[in-house]
């Protein structure tokens, strides 16, 4: 994998990540990853987001058509390969999040990603949203569980979707 820096608009600055197979040369992808110049969570790429990356573009093949969803996507890299790679993908952050909300939607227009939905989806809440999510295949959550309290609460909202967590 290879990360660069792009063009940078205000206060977003992108960030381009190219996936390679050393085994398939001929295969790559670049998604371009604007972030916000801004340390609060959710706002740039964490390094368990871009682990996550390579570990489903390396499963790539087994992504089409699957529903995904992420949650605390933040700016959303993971749930944005996913999508590039034929996943039906949801991305959620907190109901309360509303910039962390506006930063999955400027991944998806980065990305020409139109069909992804964005939602809010507060860890714990039994919100109507939660419930009228369909099964999920996959749910990713990448640097989502530093605070011993979200474990349970991420996990429920995997067993409301009858998701397995990845
Ligand atoms: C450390 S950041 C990781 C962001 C992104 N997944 C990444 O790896 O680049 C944690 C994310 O979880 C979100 N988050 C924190 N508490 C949350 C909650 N109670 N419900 C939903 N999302 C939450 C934050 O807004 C933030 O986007």
């Amino acid at each position: 994998m290879m990360e660069q820096r792009g063009a940078e608009t205000g206060s977003t600055a992108c960030r381009v990540f190219t996936f390679k197979d050393a085994k398939a040369p001929q295969e790559s992808l670049s998604v371009c990853i604007p972030e916000v110049l801004d340390p609060q969570y959710g706002m740039y790429v964490w390094p368990c987001a871009v682990v996550l990356a390579q570990y489903l573009w390396f499963y790539r093949d087994q992504l089409r058509g699957k529903a995904v969803l992420e949650l605390g996507a933040g700016v959303s890299l993971p749930g944005v390969v996913a999508a590039r790679c034929g996943a039906e993908v949801i991305l959620s952050d907190g109901s309360d999040k509303p910039m962390c909300l506006e930063n999955c939607r400027r991944s998806c227009e980065a990305n020409g990603l139109q069909d992804v939905t964005v939602l809010g989806l507060s860890w714990g809440d039994v919100s109507p949203d939660l419930l009228l999510l369909p099964k999920q295949d996959i749910v990713l959550g990448s640097d989502v569980f530093y605070d011993p309290e979200g474990h349970f609460v991420c996990l429920k909202v995997c067993s409301s979707c009858n998701s397995s967590p990845c």
